[in-house]
């Protein structure tokens, strides 16, 4: 970088991240308090037992519901009131969502006494949480990746995984240490409400460092305060590179139409399929029911939770070989090398459970899946769903293209359930056929990706852009020609 400021961004990015490291707490804070909720707010309801668990279920992925809303609706915010703004309410509602879950009584009652009643304060407040999660999701790699030196952009909003997947691990142990301050009546009273009240201080942290930040470049220009960019595109790219980039982005605005369609269909669909199949390679059926499947495996509850802690940690480490690679070796062959390692792992753990054979392997087997993932379809999605749209439409399509990830996981996480507990298919392939299906969805993304994902390593968001004018301008000769 000539002259540019690597400290300022990278202080930046950091207080950015923390939208990612509160978006992996947040989505597994909830793995730890499972059986104290269904303690507090469903059984003393006495249903039958098929309520029960579906009660429990809606109890437990009520957030993700809350993510789908809040993704939708952070293209608005984030083109209304900024990036920063946008992360500012995302932090106001991690918080809100945090104390609101630990005494859902609060104005209503007293604390512990209110049993079932109390049910439904607590899901507004995690679906309450859920939208945090959903903001960040989508304006935390935005924000990294419209103030990144283009050199470096695709490390940078890996770090924003890396985030998610350290806010993970963290939970894991927050959880395992609150629950080991007291016996298992202060864990059904006391301890689940530490769990979630613990997430208030990253929440606290991520709203008070978000005040010293400034909005990025590319909206300001939008806002048509330039002075304001150049400010911040000089303060981090050196005068000479900044003025340059800053006629770029005027003209990357000046597309006739705000219409989200005006650069064509592909663009916009690449990116919701993108963010589908980095759901439908099943990730998350394999993060939230890990400790499940280790225990189906025949592990104790306390192996399953240490290997539960491998899967994390090796979910943190192989993120850093994204962030090595991604800008040298680009992002298509990243997303390549992933496929095969997922779909390889899936296959192997599909055949074991068929075989009646788990063990070991499948325990190499789960971690050979989640490395593949970690430095792959994890990192690289959100890169090049920062990067690839252009910006008079980016923060509208980005929107669309994470809500649809949502929705994609919600979908992934009920029918892994289901298929889970199919008769006919546990019958036939002991438990294994869910796997064969992510195995076959890694297959599909690797041929996706080659054939329509166009490589951006090292371009500007602007020349981006212009890769997607191109090819409406070849689409559009190629139909008048036929
Ligand atoms: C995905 C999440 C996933 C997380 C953990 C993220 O990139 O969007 O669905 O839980 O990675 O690896």
């Amino acid at each position: 970088m000539n002259k540019g400021n690597t400290g300022l961004v990278v202080a930046l990015t950091f207080v950015a991240t923390l939208g990612g490291l509160l978006f992996g707490y947040d989505t597994a804070v909830i793995s730890g308090a499972v059986s104290a909720i269904d303690h507090y707010f469903i059984d003393p309801q006495h249903l039958s037992q098929t309520a029960a668990s579906s009660l429990s279920g809606w109890t437990i992925s009520s957030a993700l519901l809350g993510c789908v809303i809040g993704s939708a609706v952070a293209g608005w915010f984030s083109s209304r009131f900024g990036r920063k703004g946008g992360l500012m309410v995302a932090a106001l509602m991690f918080l809100i969502g945090s104390v609101g879950s630990a005494v859902p009584e609060f104005g209503l009652g007293t604390i512990g006494a209110m049993g079932p009643a109390a049910l439904t304060p607590f899901i507004i407040y995690r679906i309450l949480g859920g939208m945090g999660v959903g903001i960040a999701s989508m304006i935390s790699p935005l924000y990294i990746a419209e103030i990144a030196p283009s050199e470096i952009r695709g490390r940078l909003v890996s770090f924003n995984q890396l985030a998610i997947v350290i806010g993970i691990l963290l939970v894991y142990f927050v959880n395992w240490y609150i629950q080991s301050l007291g016996t298992p009546q202060w864990y059904y009273d006391t301890a689940w409400r530490l769990m979630f009240a613990s997430e208030a201080i990253p929440a606290l942290l991520f709203l008070g460092l978000l005040a010293f930040v400034p909005d990025t470049p590319r909206w300001f220009v939008m806002r048509g305060r330039t002075e304001e960019a150049l400010t911040q595109l000089t303060r981090v790219n050196g005068a000479e590179r900044a003025a340059a980039i800053l006629e770029d982005i005027k003209r990357s605005l000046h597309v006739r139409s705000e219409s989200l369609l005006a650069f064509g269909t592909p663009v916009l669909l690449i990116g919701i399929v993108l963010s589908v199949f980095q759901q439908f390679v099943g990730i998350n059926a394999v993060l939230y029911y890990a400790p499940l499947m280790f225990k189906n495996m025949g592990a104790s509850t306390d192996s399953a939770f240490m290997q539960t802690v491998v899967v994390g940690a090796a979910n943190v480490v192989f993120t850093f070989v994204a962030i090595a690679t991604v800008d040298r070796l680009g992002r298509k062959p990243l997303l390549v090398i992933g496929s095969i390692a997922m779909g390889a792992s899936m296959f192997l753990l599909g055949g074991l459970f068929d075989a009646r054979a788990v063990g070991m392997w499948a325990l190499v087997a789960v971690v050979a899946y989640i490395a593949g993932f970690a430095l792959s379809w994890g990192p690289v999605v959100w890169v090049l769903l920062s990067e690839m749209f252009p910006n008079s439409i980016k923060s509208k399509a980005m929107a669309i293209a994470v809500a649809a990830q949502w929705i994609a996981n919600l979908f992934v996480s009920w029918s892994f359930k289901v298929l889970d507990g199919n008769p006919w298919l546990n019958h036939h392939f002991h438990h294994g056929f869910a796997y064969w299906i992510y195995g076959a969805m890694s297959v599909l993304s690797a041929i996706f990706v080659v054939r329509f994902v166009p490589e951006t390593k090292g371009r500007t968001l602007e020349s981006i852009q212009e890769l997607w004018q191109h090819h409406r301008r070849d689409a559009a000769a190629v139909a008048a020609r036929q």
